[in-house]
């Protein structure tokens, strides 16, 4: 298939007329990459099942994990859905448009391929003004996972949709680099207690702000014991994986700096292509190996922003071991480390202040 690359520059407002030819391939069930302000998406045709076949089929994703439906404003989300608790209601005012995703009882308009097999479908408004023009212009509501092939690190930039994506699908819309870059906060609404599945941009603290208690999913705090059953069964899957073996060191700057230069140093001697993820307040202090900086510790914003390019990066260059610094966990510091211990498969150094180094995870 011959994949048409669609350049739109002016965002603000989006010329719409330009949009309706991928307005056209979603309503007749093919199949347009698309920016949203978090990750790049897959879209198609949320309602039609084997659009949402197609999706899987063109990211090489497990059937069973299921597609976020994506809305262009409220009018659109009844009747998507069984009812709209009020913590729905609340949320979507705060957040919407925007990096958030809430699970809720599906109505019967969604397929089951859509949905994964569950009773619930997960919703989001992106703020992007071109996914919100090409959803308002299609007139369907857009299931899209991330633009990846599946087991790839999230796309922010159109090349890396082109890179996964091109020969495979009807259009790749390039709208430039995305602002957040981590994929969206998805909040569980259907129990009793909100539970937070993935963190995002839209942080705990923000969540709670709105909501008063919201528990955090058992597999954002603990590596996931074999006959666990995540809620988000696509947090499961070993995402955002680099080719290489990562391992994530914490501790003190000047040990970890120092830890991680004696580690790379041997790595190299034994043959392997090292790369280290260090910070602009460290990245000159690691020896000429292949060091990047994925952002300034004390603005998290880069740090989410250049996260999945960088292990691109490192995979273009066919690194075998990565070093990655952490960061503080605290909200979007949250999503940050969620993404890392991910890629490392939860492969951690810890280093306390005495020097003593303790090593966790990485088997796989
Ligand atoms: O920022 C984003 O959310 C991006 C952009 C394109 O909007 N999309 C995205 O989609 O990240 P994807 O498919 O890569 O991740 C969707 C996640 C998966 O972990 C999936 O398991 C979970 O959402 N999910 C979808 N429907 C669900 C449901 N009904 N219940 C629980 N989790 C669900
Ligand atoms: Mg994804």
């Amino acid at each position: 298939m011959k994949t048409e690359i669609l350049k739109i520059t002016d965002r603000a407002p989006v010329d719409e007329s330009k949009l309706k030819k991928a307005a056209e391939i979603l309503r007749t069930g093919g199949l347009v990459a698309f920016p949203t302000e978090t990750v790049y998406g897959l879209g198609g045709n949320a309602l039609d099942a084997g659009a949402s076949e197609k999706i899987y089929a063109a990211k090489g994703r497990p059937s069973d994990n299921p597609l976020i439906v994506h809305i262009s404003c409220m009018e659109e989300l009844p009747p998507l859905v069984k009812e709209i608790p009020e913590s729905a209601r609340k949320l979507a005012a705060a957040y919407w448009p925007g990096p958030m995703t809430l699970i809720l009882p599906k109505s019967g308009l969604i397929p089951d391929t859509t949905s994964g097999g569950l009773p619930t479908v997960a919703v989001r408004m992106p703020s992007d003004p071109v996914a919100n023009a090409l959803i308002r212009t299609a007139g369907v509501p857009v299931a899209a996972p991330s633009a990846n092939t599946s087991g790839r690190p999230s796309p922010t930039s159109a090349a890396h949709v082109i890179e996964d994506m091109n020969g495979r699908i009807e259009m790749i819309i390039d709208g430039g680099d995305v602002p957040v870059g981590v994929e969206s906060t998805i909040v569980d609404l259907t129990g009793e207690v909100p539970v937070l599945l993935r963190p995002g941009a839209v942080t705990l603290s923000m969540l709670e702000s709105v909501l008063g208690t919201v528990e955090l999913d058992r597999v954002l705090t603990e590596p996931l014991a074999p006959d666990v059953h995540p809620k988000a069964p696509g947090m499961k899957y070993r995402h955002y994986a680099p080719k290489a073996d990562m391992l994530l060191v914490e501790g003190p700057t000047e040990m970890v700096v120092r830890y991680i230069t004696a580690r790379a140093a041997k790595a190299a001697a034994e043959g392997k292509k090292v790369g280290i993820i260090a910070t602009d307040e460290t990245v000159d202090r690691y020896p000429h190996v292949d060091v990047r900086s994925i952002g300034r510790r004390s603005d998290e914003r880069t740090v989410a922003h250049n996260l999945f390019a960088v292990l691109r990066d490192f995979d273009d260059d066919g690194a075998d071991v990565i070093f990655s610094e952490v960061f503080s966990g605290d909200e979007l510091g949250l999503a940050i480390m969620n993404r890392l211990t991910k890629a490392a498969g939860y492969h951690k150094i810890r280093i306390d202040e005495n020097g003593n180094v303790e090593e966790t995870g990485g088997a796989r």
